[in-house]
């Protein structure tokens, strides 16, 4: 036994495989249960949702089919009026394990006024968003309890709330479309109050920045979020996740390589960026698509006040994106040293 172990060891090291230890607390091995599970989810659960829905209209079941297809035609624009968040499904375990992997922290620098609603631009996207996700989209990171009075919606792109079932579990975090309609819906102070908009300004353009130990950020023509907050007359939260971009180490993909043109191409077609999210695996460190285990540390910054302005110019826009511009590079420069290793020698890159 002592022999095979032994030679399973000399060939694994020759191929440059690092192996999980045997012997793994069982939280630990949750974790990382707990992980894989959301992975397949982000992978699949698109695809096998919509082949699901298929194969329920062939099959003796197809008046379910009929039924759900006509309900969630009826509930389209749901993603559009406020959602439909679902406490229950945002308070289980799954996601306490999930935040613990990495683990994510959720780090507060003011107190929030709950007769206001918010816009927090969050910032990098990563490969996945798993920091801000977990701490907006879930109750894991224990949002209210940080932020007393406020609520939190996860700002997400409107064609997967136009997948069948899949968009039940979007709904029940609490996300809502992108669409002006609807961030002009979450924001309406007649409405309601205490709502924080949780936004990635950077989208899929920004994950295809992500790599290890650099914060590259799109932001210098990203101008949508800063007319929403004028016309609305809400602050902006700088929100800053250091270690998102840690999580994975994708494939370079410097401009004009062959692999960006591809990417860049398959994103203006579908919206989505396909990136490949080397990691680990279950098993062992050295390939696979599970995220690795470091820390993201989500830092909400200070709000920025924006005047009401329904009809704002194109300078009046500048204006106010310059400043946050700067708010940004401000919370960044104040909070690296906490988060970075190797701080003094990374700087904010802004494209
Ligand atoms: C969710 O968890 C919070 C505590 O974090 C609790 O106050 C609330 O009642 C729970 N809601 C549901 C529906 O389980």
């Amino acid at each position: 036994m002592d022999t095979i172990i032994k030679k399973f060891h000399a060939v694994s090291n020759a191929l440059g495989i690092k192996w999980a230890p045997f012997h793994v607390p069982l939280s630990r091995r949750l974790q990382t249960l707990a992980v894989a599970a959301w992975m397949c989810v982000v992978l699949f659960g698109e695809v096998a949702c919509v082949l699901l829905f298929i194969r329920l209209i062939y099959s003796s079941y197809w008046w379910l089919a009929l039924l759900y297809g006509f309900w969630m035609i009826n509930d389209i624009d749901i993603c559009n009026k406020g959602g439909r968040k679902v406490e229950w499904v945002r308070n289980w375990s799954w996601w306490r394990y999930y935040r613990d992997y990495f683990p994510i922290k959720l780090v507060k620098t003011t107190e929030l006024d709950p007769s206001k609603n918010y816009i927090f631009a969050c910032f990098p996207h990563g490969v996945l968003c798993s920091g801000a996700s977990g701490a907006f989209a879930t109750n894991a990171l224990d949002f209210y309890k940080i932020f007393p009075g406020m609520t939190c919606n996860l700002i997400a792109l409107g064609s997967h709330f136009k997948v069948p079932f899949l968009r039940e579990l979007g709904l029940a975090f609490g996300s809502c479309a992108s669409s002006q309609e609807s961030l002009l819906y979450l924001l309406d102070k007649k409405k309601h109050q205490g709502k924080c908009v949780v936004l990635f300004v950077g989208g899929a353009a920004e994950a295809l920045d992500s790599h290890p130990g650099e914060y590259k950020v799109t932001l210098s023509r990203r101008k949508g979020f800063i007319r929403i907050a004028m016309k609305s007359g809400a602050p902006i939260v700088p929100v800053f996740s250091f270690g998102e971009t840690d999580v994975f180490c994708p494939a370079n993909n410097p401009q004009g390589s062959l692999l960006r043109k591809f990417q860049e191409k398959v994103k203006q077609i579908t919206g989505i960026s396909p990136i490949f999210p080397f990691g680990r695996g279950i098993f062992q460190y050295s390939f696979g698509v599970l995220p690795l285990r470091s820390p993201i540390n989500t830092v909400v910054g200070a709000p920025m006040e924006v005047d009401r302005n329904i009809e704002p110019t194109d300078e009046e826009v500048d204006a106010v994106h310059a400043e946050f511009t700067k708010r940004l590079i401000d919370l960044f420069e104040s909070q690296k040293s906490k988060y970075v290793k190797n701080h003094e020698n990374i700087h904010l890159i802004i494209t």
